[in-house]
């Protein structure tokens, strides 16, 4: 019963497969393993991009902060959802690797931004003075932080605004593969076609030991990117585990099945509760995290029984709890069950 979060996971056989095979002989370094061309070639037909440069890094926030990093100058500013993880989350790396640029939080319900919101904000920083940040990009995290998705018409018309100001467009796709698979987009559809510019394509929360790409749909700041990667300090000598995990995340769409499984925990659980007396989803669930409030009974025997997730409303003192509760490709639905067997008491 471990809802705390999908990171938290084991790593799917296939991609030990994957490493063990790897695992053998010699590949040149940095990047440049044969292994890595046919990451980047898959990875160009998965989102119908021939052009796009591919990168992998370690981490989400290094992701992230690398692509924002290349995307906002010293004097510019990233848009975000005030829930966005760069921004709650990063540790002011965002700002570090950005080298001054900085972060504007943008406000809207369910951890999606809201247009009007985004159109209030682009205002007041336009026309951009010399004394004020000069807009430079938006960030939009699919999946959200809240479990929510932004269909691929949301995020084209948040784009949209951006790209009409001037802005270049960024999405944390740290859960990208249950975003897609709750909203039946294709890759591209979620992405460039919708006016994503780039993308972390995240692998380790939906299964991967630690690896994440950077597709940069246009590949003109590719150069800039590598060099900032190494100056990172997230170049891999020994890139070829990156590589080999990437690959076989991407072999007969294992992403697509590891997050259709998470998402699936979710839908479960969230139908479990909502069916609980004094049970209430918060948010619409969309993929595979929910926010949840049940009796505080229930809660006491589910974490007395060893069930692992996190207690929001510890923090406000109340006798409903909020939850926030994380499934991941290897939720079981014996999991699920016993878990709503001891809310229910
Ligand atoms: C939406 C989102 N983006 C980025 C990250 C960053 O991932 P990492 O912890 O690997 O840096 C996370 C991790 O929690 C996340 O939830």
């Amino acid at each position: 019963m471990f809802f705390a979060s999908d990171n938290a996971s084991a790593v799917p056989p296939q991609v030990i497969d994957a490493l063990a095979r790897a695992n053998d002989g010699y590949e040149m370094p940095y990047g440049n393993d044969t292994v890595m061309t046919g990451v980047r070639a898959r990875l160009r037909e998965v989102f119908e991009a021939p052009e796009a440069a591919v990168y992998l890094v370690s981490t989400g926030t290094a992701a992230n902060v690398l692509s924002l990093a290349c995307l906002c100058p010293p004097w510019g500013a990233v848009l975000c959802h005030d829930t966005a993880h760069v921004q709650v989350d990063e540790c002011n790396a965002p700002e570090a690797f950005m080298n001054g640029g900085k972060l504007l939080t943008v406000p809207g319900d369910g951890g999606r931004i809201d247009p009007e919101a985004l159109k209030e904000a682009l205002a007041r920083l336009l026309p951009a003075a010399v004394h004020n940040a000069q807009p430079a990009a938006l960030t939009l995290t699919n999946t959200t932080e809240m479990g929510t998705v932004y269909s691929p018409d949301q995020v084209a018309q948040l784009a949209g605004l951006a790209k009409g100001a001037g802005l270049s467009v960024h999405m944390d796709g740290a859960r990208f593969a249950n975003a897609l698979v709750s909203s039946g987009a294709t890759p591209a559809e979620m992405t460039w076609k919708a006016g994503v510019d780039v993308l972390s394509f995240g692998g380790t929360k939906n299964g991967l030991m630690g690896v994440e790409a950077v597709i940069l749909f246009d590949p003109a700041k590719a150069q800039e990117f590598e060099f900032r990667r190494k100056r990172g300090a997230q170049l891999f000598s020994k890139h070829r585990y990156l590589s080999a995990q990437m690959q076989a995340y991407l072999a007969d769409d294992l992403w697509l099945d590891l997050a259709k499984r998470a998402n699936r925990a979710a839908a479960r659980l969230a139908d479990g509760i909502a069916a609980l007396p004094g049970g209430r989803l918060m948010h619409p669930v969309e993929a595979n995290m929910l926010f949840a409030e049940f009796p505080a009974e229930g809660h006491a025997r589910a974490t007395a029984a060893g069930a692992t997730y996190y207690n929001l409303a510890e923090l406000a003192g109340g006798s409903e709890l909020g939850a926030r509760l994380v499934t991941s490709w290897s939720t079981s639905d014996a999991e699920v069950d016993a878990f709503l067997s001891h809310l229910r008491g």
